[in-house]
């Protein structure tokens, strides 16, 4: 979260926030009144038409509202669907950008979206619906890019089967990112002619993931040798030398 989204907290009289959103951010909002609009525990989320509603009515009645949402409000997140009903109703309103997963969820994992000689771009998609994501991977051109896929860890099979279909080679690394920042967070990486089968056992296969596909990838295993190597070099220069013979003991 951005130091402007915790000063809106602090001010807000309602808050209406999705699933996602994490009870430390949400402690933020002291004197708030609070109301969860997101799918919880099964149940579904409120209607997108009702959240649109409930922002208006409150704006009217005069109240500091947020709509409090995970990662960046404009990223796979409906935030300009709610911009433009404020508009239509004539309420303005603040835009408060937040970190999206896509670029927090990798780089806690030490992935970069970009690396000279890797990846030069990235590409986020959401892979909730095979009409949404299908057109967009077919074409995207096979390993320039690093990949970034939203909402789509129940798709990963068929996801990988596409890029394969398409071109990418089967070695290209890829990884799964799941409930990332959080203690229950899942990390998996290999090449992508296994992300298709990779078993993501409950409860993680029912929390947010995301997948990542790309050169790019691979550099944590990458700093992990390097890692590894480096400290085997200081245990070996930390290694007893024999002393020169005019001040070895003389006993
Ligand atoms: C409806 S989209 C919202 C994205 C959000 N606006 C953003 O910028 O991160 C929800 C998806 O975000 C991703 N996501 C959110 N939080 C995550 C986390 N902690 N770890 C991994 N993926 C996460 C998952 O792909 C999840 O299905």
């Amino acid at each position: 979260m951005t130091v402007r989204a915790v000063q809106r907290l602090v001010e807000a009289e309602l808050v209406l926030y999705d699933a996602l959103v994490s009870e430390g951010a949400l402690a933020w909002a002291r004197q708030a009144r609070r109301v969860c609009v997101g799918k919880r525990a099964g149940r579904p989320g409120v209607e997108q038409e009702v959240i649109n509603r409930m922002l208006v009515r409150a704006a009217r009645a005069g109240q500091r509202v947020v709509r409090l949402k995970c990662g960046d409000p404009f990223v796979l997140g409906r935030g300009g669907e709610e911009l433009l009903a404020l508009a239509e109703a004539g309420i303005g309103c603040e835009v408060v950008p937040g970190v999206s997963s896509a670029l927090a969820a990798p780089a806690l994992s030490g992935i970069p979206l970009t690396h000279r000689g890797l990846a030069s771009g990235f590409v986020v998609v959401s892979g909730h619906a095979a009409e949404s994501y299908r057109p967009l991977l077919d074409r995207l051109p096979p390993g320039g890019l690093t990949l970034l896929v939203l909402m789509g860890l129940a798709n990963r099979a068929p996801i990988a089967g596409q890029l394969l279909r398409a071109g990418w080679d089967p070695a290209t690394p890829s990884a799964i990112l799941v409930a990332a920042s959080t203690p229950a967070s899942f990390t998996w990486s290999g090449p992508l002619e296994h992300l298709g089968a990779v078993a993501v056992p409950a409860p993680w296969s029912e929390l947010p993931g995301i997948l990542v596909v790309g050169s790019v990838a691979a550099l944590p295993e990458v700093a992990e040798l390097a890692r590894a190597r480096h400290l085997s070099s200081i245990e070996r220069t930390a290694q007893p030398r024999a002393a020169p013979a005019s001040l070895a003991d003389p006993a």
